[in-house]
């Protein structure tokens, strides 16, 4: 058998690999990428589904992979019956690059383009989506997977992106609301058909003996995975939200599942059994009972591959926070309910009739006009904390637009120090991030539970 390459792997080890993982967008031919939002169907089992929105015909919307420091140019054009724009969902890029309606762009009207230019400075998993009629359009299934390779190749025999959603379907197929009020005012409203790249319980074919990096990204509107894969599987957390881990995470298992809030992403390589045919679950725990979401199958005669073989991933480049001076200037956050319904629709990308929640007592329902005051204004260059507060019993994924955060400390927990851009707040939990406010522009700051942004949850920061 001769030596397959990673690439070889990635678009030739058979079909059922290629349809379960769906299409690869490579930047290597043409640093172009034209990417049409549509309106499509798809066969989720048994029948189909009408009235979703993909980049792609009767496909999820594809894998995009750039590589690190080069330019690339992604051209959104709006193939929708309403206005769209496209938000590259923890990428450091330019303020007007960043795809948030009336805040960094105008919305983009049906059948109208925008263009997206930036070069990503860090390498990592990354995901993207509309930020206009948000709620809508990712329950319709328009998220995918952005991945940033490194410019050196950390040599993985396969690299395979898991796109974890949820949609809500009737029994006719058919889409059901995309949330309910009362679900919005509460913990969010749950889909109920879990899916992985747009399959339900896919098997992924994966070379044996081999080193496989797994990158789960967690696109739904509003279910935090409890992720979990055998304890005794052979494998390690890589990478956190995109950034190597600077402190370590522990394998997630049954016991211990990794929490994985709507946004985030984890990378894991794991070391896959010798055997040809060898299946691997991948576990989702609803409380204490495991659901299997997919499987990993081994193909192929063994690699024979050792993990003591992969060279760390290296760091990417951003700064690392002054803390004397991040400690003497903290600006809070408190995450509640509001005080007062506001549901004036104003602009094109979706309003509900409804708020629910609000950031320091102030609802904005994301994706509007206005308002205009930033919940903070930081210098450009300087080190700060943000206290997160929840003030509700109901947990926040909590998303910061254009900047990285490290946690520093919990009221609740101990805190891993890896650099992110979403943290997961527990019911009633403070925590004190802390960051270095190097990228100008306004940073949208929300919620990643898409019902509670669009009832209130959200705001903006300003790096002046
Ligand atoms: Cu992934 Cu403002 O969002
Ligand atoms: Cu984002
Ligand atoms: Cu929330």
């Amino acid at each position: 058998m001769t030596h397959l390459t990673r690439r070889a792997l990635l678009f030739a080890s058979g079909a059922a690999t290629l349809a379960a993982a769906g299409a690869q967008l490579q930047a290597a031919a043409s640093p172009t990428f034209d990417l049409r939002a549509r309106r499509t169907s798809f066969d989720f089992g048994g029948g189909p589904t009408h009235g979703l929105a993909s980049l792609a015909d009767a496909a999820p919307p594809p894998v995009i992979r750039l590589k690190q420091g080069q330019p690339a140019h992604l051209r959104l054009t709006n193939g929708l019956d309403e206005y769209s724009t496209m938000h590259w969902h923890g990428i450091r890029l330019p303020n007007a690059m960043d795809g948030v309606p009336y805040l960094t762009q105008f919305p983009i009207a049906p059948g109208d383009n925008f263009d997206y230019r930036f070069t990503p400075p860090d390498a990592g998993t990354y995901w993207y989506h509309p930020h206009c009629r948000t709620m809508a359009k990712m329950a319709q299934g328009l998220t995918g997977a952005l991945i940033v390779e490194e410019a050196d190749d950390p040599g993985f025999d396969a690299d395979i992106a898991l796109n974890l959603k949820d949609f809500r379907l009737a029994a006719d197929h058919s889409l059901l609301p995309h949330f309910t009020p009362r679900g919005a005012a509460r913990g969010g409203t749950l889909g109920n058909v879990t899916t992985i790249n747009w399959q339900v319980m896919p098997v992924l074919d994966v070379p044996a003996g081999a080193l496989v990096r797994l990158r789960f990204v967690v696109t739904d509107v509003t279910r935090i995975f409890k992720l979990a894969l055998p304890s005794e599987a052979s494998g390690r957390i890589i990478a956190w939200d995109g950034q190597p881990i600077e402190e370590p995470i522990g394998w997630p298992t049954s016991d211990a599942p990794l929490w994985m809030g709507p946004g985030q992403r984890v990378d894991i390589v794991l070391r896959t059994p010798d055997t040809e045919g060898a299946e691997i679950p991948l576990i989702n725990m609803i409380g204490r009972t495991p659901h299997q979401i997919g499987t990993l199958r081994t193909t192929g005669p063994s690699l024979a591959r050792d993990l003591r073989d992969l060279r760390p991933l290296p760091r990417n480049p951003y700064a690392v926070p002054n803390m004397a001076e991040a400690e003497k200037q903290v600006h809070e956050l408190v995450f509640g309910w509001t005080p007062e319904g506001n549901g004036a629709n104003n602009g094109f990308c979706g309003t509900y009739e409804y708020t629910f929640w609000s950031i320091n007592r102030a609802p904005w329902p994301g994706d509007a006009q206005g308002p205009s005051t930033p919940l903070a204004t930081l210098d450009r260059g300087k080190s700060y904390l943000l206290r997160l507060r929840n003030e509700s019993p109901n947990l926040h994924p909590i998303h910061l637009h254009g900047l990285l955060f490290k946690p520093v400390r919990s009221s609740l927990r101990p805190v891993l120090a890896n650099y992110t851009d979403t943290y997961l707040l527990m019911k009633n939990e403070v925590v004190d991030v802390a960051l270095v406010a190097d990228n100008p522009g306004d940073w949208a700051l929300h919620c990643h539970v898409i019902e509670h942004q669009k009832t209130g949850l959200s705001g903006f920061i300003r790096v002046t």
